[in-house]
């Protein structure tokens, strides 16, 4: 078993580092392989996203990614920015679903944004579609009429791609509290009026799945009033990229949550996929021993479940996350004092 270890830029070489000590703590016999991306490799390499390290990414049956994204690489052409090499990798390796679970860790409740009860009722996934929409649509700047500068992005979603990540949705969602909610702007956007409609026909082929269908903006609204009333939430790239930050708050702190980013390729063990703690670089303390390593421990834990058939050595690290957490192991996000290699030491403890 392979995995490609890809740290990346800011706290993301932290993070990682405390996930790779915890797989390795387990002993699975498990081959890595490092490689550089975002600002890190530009600045070695001259590309955010090296042929070499696509071509190690290619031959693993995982890869473990820490964050990309450095303000030195602000002013560079968007090809050139850090940001293209998850673009990037996405992209080139189909992985169009990202399952992003967001649940409240006990003893946890009053570290919320929201009142505790409420947050206690956390329990959801958001299926965020990663290879369309906004994101990869034509972009660019032109002169308008009127001889001023604009800027363009073309949103748009083509049916299979709809239908894709709506069968995952459903999937997940039976293997849940069978409820999905697809989030849309279908009130104003066509591009929402398609993925509306194909949701709809999806979702007759799980009739035993409920199905609602929310404006984004009420989504956001209901996620702080009510967000016990969410099970599977389905929706697009941009707006499950804003969603999820929001989400994190709700659970506590962004520096919880995980992601699994799939697409339709097996390996000899499960599912081709790529996972990254839902955070960006935190260039403001990188470096410092402050973050919180948890989520990219969370994300090395749905690795082995979902691309290496490991789901028991999964469900080890989950509980010892959650067991550390309900001790008080708190990084300063969580208003706790706890460093990085603290919390990767706790963990390791409890594992
Ligand atoms: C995320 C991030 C990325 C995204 C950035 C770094 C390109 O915010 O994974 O949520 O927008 O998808
Ligand atoms: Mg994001």
């Amino acid at each position: 078993m392979k995995i490609a270890v890809l740290p990346g830029d800011g706290i993301g070489p932290e993070v990682t580092h405390e996930a790779v000590r915890v797989i390795a703590a387990l002993d699975l016999g498990i081959d890595l392989q490092w490689a550089p991306v975002g600002g890190a490799a530009y600045k070695a390499h001259g590309h955010p996203l090296p042929a070499d390290t696509l071509a190690v990414a290619q031959a693993s049956d995982a890869i473990l990614f820490g964050a990309v994204g450095d303000p030195d690489c602000d002013a560079l052409d968007r090809h050139l920015r850090p940001e293209q090499a998850i673009l990037g990798l996405r992209k080139a390796l189909t992985l169009f679903a990202n399952l992003r679970p967001a649940q409240v860790f006990a003893g946890l409740e009053a570290r919320s944004a929201l009142r505790p009860e409420i947050a206690a009722l956390i329990d959801m996934v958001i299926v965020r579609e990663l290879n369309g929409d906004v994101y990869f649509g034509e972009k660019g700047f032109r002169t308008n009429a009127a001889g001023e500068r604009e800027g363009y992005d073309v949103m748009s979603y083509s049916t299979s791609e709809v239908e894709r990540i709506a069968h995952v949705a459903f999937r997940t969602a039976q293997g849940r509290k069978r409820r999905v909610c697809s989030v849309d702007k279908a009130n104003v956007l066509e591009t929402s009026q398609l993925w509306r409609d194909v949701v709809i026909e999806v979702a007759r082929a799980y009739p035993d799945v409920a199905i609602e269908h929310m404006y984004v903006d009420n989504a956001a609204m209901q996620l702080v009033k009510n967000p016990g009333h969410f099970d599977v939430v389905l929706t697009g790239n941009l707006f499950g990229d804003i969603l999820s930050d929001q989400a994190s708050m709700c659970v506590g702190s962004i520096g919880l949550l995980a992601s699994a980013s799939l697409g339709a390729h097996q390996t000899a063990h499960g599912t081709f996929g790529l996972y990254e703690p839902i955070h960006g670089s935190a260039p403001d303390i990188a470096g410092q021993g402050l973050a919180n390593p948890m989520a990219t421990i969370l994300s090395a834990a749905m690795l082995l479940r979902h691309s290496l058939g490991l789901a028991p050595a999964a469900d080890r690290i989950e509980a010892a996350v959650a067991a550390a957490l309900a001790d008080g192991v708190l990084s300063r996000d969580l208003g706790g004092n706890a460093r990085t290699t603290e919390i990767g030491d706790a963990v390791l403890t409890r594992l």
